[in-house]
């Protein structure tokens, strides 16, 4: 405990709190090795995994930093058995009923993006209770990816315009980028300036393909249930080193 924390401030010192990425997105895999590697089932991945993310959003909150947006399931995950679907959607009702009031209490704003009508009712309840209970809060801006898939999203943002343009509310030639940002489901939120994926995998797996053009990639072998709030502000000095040039010099 007292090495960790050690660890931990040690890291924090290497931190400028003037270089901070405003929003951190994060690909949260790896929970069901980490529990293969203990003989545990790959809920118990999950279990754990669910603490990271209680962790990782805090140690946000206090670094100042405007949003985080987690992927926690994707459009593709529903190939998984039912057994760990059907864990995995009773996961966030549960992390809300005993969060949402820490998360109040921190000012903390939560949003969702994905298809999440075709989530269960008990879990759209939650989320719209969630969402409803935050509307006004103007802290750390906390959001979780549930049955996302950017694919589905960018064609999603292509019928909403093109059924705009066929009703002569756009002209076609106004199309932007700043336009089709506005028809994506992370509009109005910061852009993506650092994200990061666990357990080694060194692919995006259909997450914000749009959002991700110009984003600093940060991959580390390190399981999900394991990345603890040093492993996060590692990620974050490797971001303050990096020079973003955007094509420039
Ligand atoms: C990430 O961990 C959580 C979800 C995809 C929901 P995984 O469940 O993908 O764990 P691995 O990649 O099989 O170890
Ligand atoms: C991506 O992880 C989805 C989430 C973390 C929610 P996966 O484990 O589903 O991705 P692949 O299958 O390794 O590409
Ligand atoms: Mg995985």
């Amino acid at each position: 405990m007292i090495f960790e924390r050690i660890r931990k401030n040690r890291l924090l010192k290497q931190i400028d709190p003037h270089h901070l990425p405003q929003h951190v997105a994060i690909i949260m895999d790896g929970n069901g090795r980490w529990a293969k590697m203990r003989g545990l089932p790959r809920t118990a991945g999950h279990h754990e995994g669910g603490k990271s993310l209680v962790r990782v959003l805090l140690a946000c909150h206090e670094l100042g930093i405007k949003a985080l947006t987690v992927y926690a399931f994707s459009t593709e995950n529903w190939k998984r058995p039912k057994e760990e679907v059907d864990y995995l959607m009773q996961l966030p009702g549960q992390y809300i009923d005993r969060y949402l009031p820490m998360v109040k209490e921190h000012n903390i704003k939560m949003n969702f993006i994905g298809h999440l009508d075709q989530l269960s009712d008990e879990l759209q309840e939650h989320i719209r209770r969630a969402q409803e209970e935050t509307r006004e809060n103007t802290g750390l801006i906390f959001t979780i990816a549930l049955n996302y898939g950017a694919r589905s999203e960018i064609l999603e943002a292509i019928k909403a315009l093109i059924k705009k343009a066929n009703e002569d509310a756009i002209d076609v030639e106004s199309i932007d980028e700043g336009l089709f940002e506005q028809h994506l489901m992370t509009a109005g939120l910061p852009p993506i300036d650092l994200m990061i994926r666990t357990s080694g995998e060194v692919r995006l797996s259909n997450f914000l393909l749009w959002q991700l053009a110009y984003t600093e990639l940060y991959f580390t072998k390190v399981k999900w249930p394991d990345f603890h709030e040093y492993e996060f502000y590692r990620a974050i000095i490797d971001y303050q080193q990096r020079h973003r040039r955007y094509g420039g010099l």
